[in-house]
């Protein structure tokens, strides 16, 4: 039998860097990147054969878990039709009503075929609707890898300090802020407050690590963009769908004036969307002056897998219920296996989302912090974000080959975790409480 190795080789001599993916290369992590040859339920498979209970879920699309029969099935009946038309088909109306029910004000949408699109269309359309052009971000906040918002970006991006390629006017209209910094934003709207087009951000930021939002801090943002006339742009390609049939918007009581979604609204297919209020969607074309198009955007395979899974979602009330319920004993285990733990390791977890930050071995870099800490909110934000990994500044002080060598040992038990700190854990509907336990059992050995 082939092994992964070969793969890789294979792969590095006719892919750059052997990905079409940065974070997929494991460079972060160290060792090779398993080569998957077919995914089910909340199992991945290896050439060699090797299983592994996944966390990474396609960074949260395969919500149901992977190859769910309903949603191969509905792709397939589609695929027999034609794969992709250059004209519209029904099923782009029926996504767009599904994805519209779940948010409050928001009237039309816009389907991409990746969250990198739709946030880049959504930063356009703001600077379209304002005629302002900067733009506020979050550091450690990801928002896809379009010129505008990949400054000081999470995900990937938090490996390198700085890319090549982006125009320095770019750049200039890019304000960076720091995350749950109530008191750094208003002073960026003191001095450009009335050239601000929008904000961006994840509410709940999961590309920095899960990060929990300070109470107020989300409300003051949405006040700030308010009074000044920015528009508020909601990134919930992550959190959207993943703790109900909403986005997290509503948990937090904020109205952001766009959304932009994926992942889980494509059931694993390339889709990305951007929702809004009708006065401002109708400013894209052909309604509006603000150019977007896309000759796959729409793609009739990807609105039926979105389709599938949202019907699931939205009609199986056992689903949320079940996963909330998984959540909860995944994050007292993970709670319980943190304190106990001789390791300096922090745990943010939000629901199905969670990341273990690991601090250097003397825990020198949060000398004030206690050796661990647990910041765990379950539906309700009701508790306050992390005293210790509560943005990107205190994100980044975390050891990465601390969090390296704890990945190495999880991956050799055959758990695939995200390949970087700066990434979130995802449970699944198809995770069991077995599954769970089997995890936890490990967590504690290699937190011991
Ligand atoms: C919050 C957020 N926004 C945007 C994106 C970009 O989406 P895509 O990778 O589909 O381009 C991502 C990707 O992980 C994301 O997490």
């Amino acid at each position: 039998m082939k092994k992964n190795h070969e793969y890789f080789e294979r792969a590095k001599r006719f892919l750059v860097g052997g990905v079409n993916s940065p974070v997929r290369a494991f460079r972060s992590v160290g060792g090779e990147p398993p080569i998957i040859s077919h995914a089910k339920g909340a199992r991945l498979y290896d050439v060699e054969g090797t299983e592994y209970i996944d966390f990474v879920s396609s960074w949260g699309a395969a919500i149901l878990g992977h190859a769910r029969e309903e949603i191969v099935d509905s792709v397939a009946r589609a695929a027999r039709d034609g794969l992709s038309f250059g004209a519209s088909c029904d099923a782009e109306a029926t996504l767009a009503e599904l994805v519209l029910s779940a948010f409050r004000g928001a009237d039309k949408a816009r389907f991409t075929s990746s969250g990198t699109e739709a946030v880049m269309t959504a930063v356009r359309l703001t600077r379209g609707v304002t005629g302002r052009e900067k733009l506020v971000k979050f550091s450690g906040c990801y928002h896809g890898h379009s010129d505008a918002v990949l400054l000081k970006g999470g995900s990937g991006a938090a490996q390198f300090s700085a890319y090549d390629g982006i125009p320095t006017g770019v750049a200039r209209d890019t304000l960076v802020a720091e995350f749950n910094d109530t008191q750094g934003i208003e002073r960026l709207f003191e001095t450009h407050g009335h050239e601000i087009a929008a904000v961006i951000l994840e509410l709940v930021p999961c590309n920095m690590g899960v990060v929990l939002p300070d109470a107020g801090f989300l409300k003051e943002v949405e006040r700030l963009c308010k009074k000044s006339g920015a528009l508020l742009i909601a990134d919930e390609v992550i959190t959207g769908f993943r703790f109900g049939f909403f986005g997290v918007q509503k948990l937090y009581g904020i109205t952001p004036d766009i959304t932009t979604l994926g992942k889980i609204i494509g059931g694993g297919m390339p889709v990305g969307a951007l929702v809004g209020r009708s006065e401002i969607m109708n400013c894209l074309a052909p309604e509006g002056r603000v150019y977007q198009a896309g000759t796959l955007s729409g793609n009739p395979l990807a609105m039926c897998a979105g389709i599938a899974q949202l019907s699931i979602l939205k009609n199986d009330p056992s689903v949320y219920k079940t996963l909330s319920a998984l959540s909860a004993y995944l994050n007292d285990g993970l709670k319980q296996a943190v304190k106990t733990s001789n390791k300096s390791v922090f745990l943010n977890a939000k629901e199905s989302l969670h990341t273990l930050f690991f601090g250097a071995s003397d825990a020198s870099d949060f000398s004030s912090a206690s050796k661990c800490s647990v910041a765990v909110e379950n539906l309700s934000p009701e508790s306050a974000c992390s005293d210790v990994v509560k943005d990107f500044s205190s994100a980044s002080k975390c050891s990465a080959s601390a969090y390296a060598e704890y990945f190495g040992k999880m991956f050799g038990a055959g758990f695939y975790l995200p390949p970087s700190q700066f990434e979130a854990c995802f449970l699944s509907a198809a995770h069991t409480k077995e599954d769970v336990n089997i995890y936890l059992q490990a967590v504690k050995r290699n937190l011991s």
